[in-house]
This record gives C-alpha cells, sequence and structure tokens, in this order.
C-alpha cells in the first residue's frame, strides 16, 4: 500500500518542496497543508508559530493518516520542529533547516554562506548553528517584504527586483565588514526559489544559490525508508534533479490532496506557480485560532 507523506507549510511556498518530493517519492499519497489563514508565520513569536504547526501537524497525522512528516517552511522548521514531533511522535518528521545547511555545505568551498530568510528564522539563529555543525560560518539576513511580494504574483516584478538588489547590498556590505568571502546564498524560505531568476541576477557571479527543497527531499528518502524498514519508493534520484516547467507537461500519477485554512482560489490560483502543476481542488480545513 502507498504510505502517505503530510507536507506541511504556513502558505503555499511549500509546494516547492512538495514537487521535489514527488519525484522521489512517485508513488506515495501526499496530503499538503497551507495554513494560508495564519500565514505569515515568519513575522510571530516562536509560542504563536509552535502552537499553529503542531494544530496543523496533528490534522494531518491524526485526520488525514500521514505516516511520515515534511514541514516545508523554514520559520516551522526553525522554531517549531520541537513541539511538532511533540505533538506527533508517533510519526518521522523532517524540518528543512538541516538539509538546507547540509547541501549549503557541498556547495561551499571557502565555508562562508549567506542565508536569507524570514525574521523569525533569522530571529532563531537556526541556519546559522545548523550551518556551524557543518563547519560553515554563515550571515543570516532577514527579508520581509519578499514574502509578500511573491504572495502578490510579483515574481518578476521591477520592485522585487529593486527590493532584492536593496537586501543584498546591505547583506554583500555586512559580510564585508565581517571579512567573509561568501560563495553560496540559501534560500532559506520556502517562498524564495520562486524569486530565483530574479535573486540570481542580483547576487554577483560565483555566488551559487541553493534552494533546500531537493536536498530537502534527499533527506527524507533517508529518514523515512529507515523508519519504515523497507523502501518506500521506487527511485532514489529523479533523472535531473531539477526539471523546471518540464514537470508541467509530465502525466502525475501520484495521488495529492491538498487543504488550506483560507483563500481557497488563491491557492488554486498560485500554488500551480510552485507546483509547476495544476493543483486541483483545494479543500477547505478550519483549524481554529
Ligand atoms: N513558509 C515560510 C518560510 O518558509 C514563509 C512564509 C511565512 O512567513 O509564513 O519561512
Amino acid at each position: 500500500m502507498s504510505p502517505t507523506i503530510g507536507v506541511f507549510d504556513s502558505g503555499f511556498g511549500g509546494l516547492t518542496v512538495l514537487r521535489a518530493l514527488i519525484e522521489r517519492f512517485p508513488h506515495a499519497r501526499f496530503v499538503f497543508l497551507g495554513d494560508t489563514a495564519r500565514l505569515p508565520y515568519g513575522s510571530k513569536s516562536r509560542r504563536t508559530i509552535a502552537r499553529y504547526a503542531a494544530q496543523s501537524a496533528r490534522f494531518l497525522v491524526h485526520e488525514q493518516g500521514a505516516e511520515f512528516l515534511v514541514i516545508a517552511c523554514n520559520t516551522a522548521s526553525a522554531l517549531a520542529l520541537d513541539a511538532i514531533e511533540e505533538a506527533v511522535p508517533a510519526v518521522p518528521v523532517l524540518g528543512v533547516i538541516e538539509p538546507g545547511a547540509a547541501a549549503a555545505r557541498q556547495a561551499s568551498r571557502s565555508g562562508d554562506v549567506l542565508v536569507l530568510a524570514t525574521e523569525a528564522t533569522v530571529q532563531s539563529h537556526a541556519y546559522a548553528a545548523a550551518c556551524r555543525a557543518h563547519g560553515l560560518r554563515a550571515l543570516e539576513k532577514a527579508c520581509p517584504l519578499l514574502v509578500p511580494l511573491v504572495e502578490e504574483g510579483w515574481t518578476d516584478h521591477p520592485v522585487t527586483a529593486e527590493v532584492i538588489r536593496i537586501y543584498w547590498e546591505e547583506l554583500r556590505a555586512e559580510a564585508a565588514a565581517q571579512g567573509m568571502n561568501p560563495d553560496a546564498l540559501v534560500l532559506g524560505c520556502t517562498h524564495y526559489p520562486l524569486l530565483r531568476p530574479l535573486i540570481e541576477g542580483a547576487v554577483r557571479p560565483g555566488i551559487k544559490v541553493i534552494d533546500s527543497a531537493q536536498s530537502a527531499a534527499g533527506a527524507a528518502v533517508q529518514l523515512f525508508n529507515g523508519r519504515a524498514g523497507r523502501p518506500i519508493l521506487s527511485e532514489s534520484a529523479p533523472a535531473e534533479p531539477d526539471r523546471g516547467g518540464d514537470a508541467a507537461n509530465s502525466p502525475l500519477q501520484t495521488e495529492i490532496r491538498c487543504f488550506a485554512t483560507d483563500s481557497v482560489e488563491k491557492f488554486e490560483r498560485l500554488g500551480s506557480r510552485f507546483l509547476e502543476r495544476p493543483v486541483g481542488t483545494v479543500e477547505l480545513v478550519d483549524l481554529g485560532e
């Protein structure tokens, strides 16, 4: 029987992680929850984020039968992983911070990396700690304007390009002041992969831009196969790690159910950009206050 993998994000940015997971687990059932009513998590306190994330995890496990959980939200991974594990103790839980740091380790030669993330993720210094554990020095930068711009659909807009340029200049200056020689930039927020072309246009050549989605999917294979005691997938790796727009044209065998706590129409409209295929009908769910 196909295993059920629950994927959770504060919104629909986590669909970029789901896209990578589908390539690794083509025969799994996926249940995705976007807590759109309470987005953004990135400007909230640890306590609030933990409460929201624990409720969301319980919904996926207790009401939707998820046997594995991927926290496809950097903010929830940074501030609420413990709370989620406590809420659903019988289920293996994977966050995206550690896979992002591992990908940075692979990409960086200088050992200095930069991280763009939400305010809450940066304040937690979860990336700095995970990078330190991999022998890397990380400088983190909060970019609070980027999530609303992506939510607005302004992923290829001159205003967004200008905002990214300003954030980059500030980060570059700070890195120089600290005597760093960064050669990798981690997109530490699930919305930012949609801005990848603009971000790559802003950063100087020689800096590799890292999206933790692929590396999170690889980590999910290790964790879930290990915990299941049997392989729960038929492919160990996608043929091409980032197939970009081609995915939209390939037949989808994987079963996906998407839930949102608000704005179902917006999720259906914008979600396909993140998933690179139609998200289908999104079901509304009420998780309370
Ligand atoms: N999903 C969040 C993250 O990856 C971004 C959106 C939010 O602030 O809730 O950090």
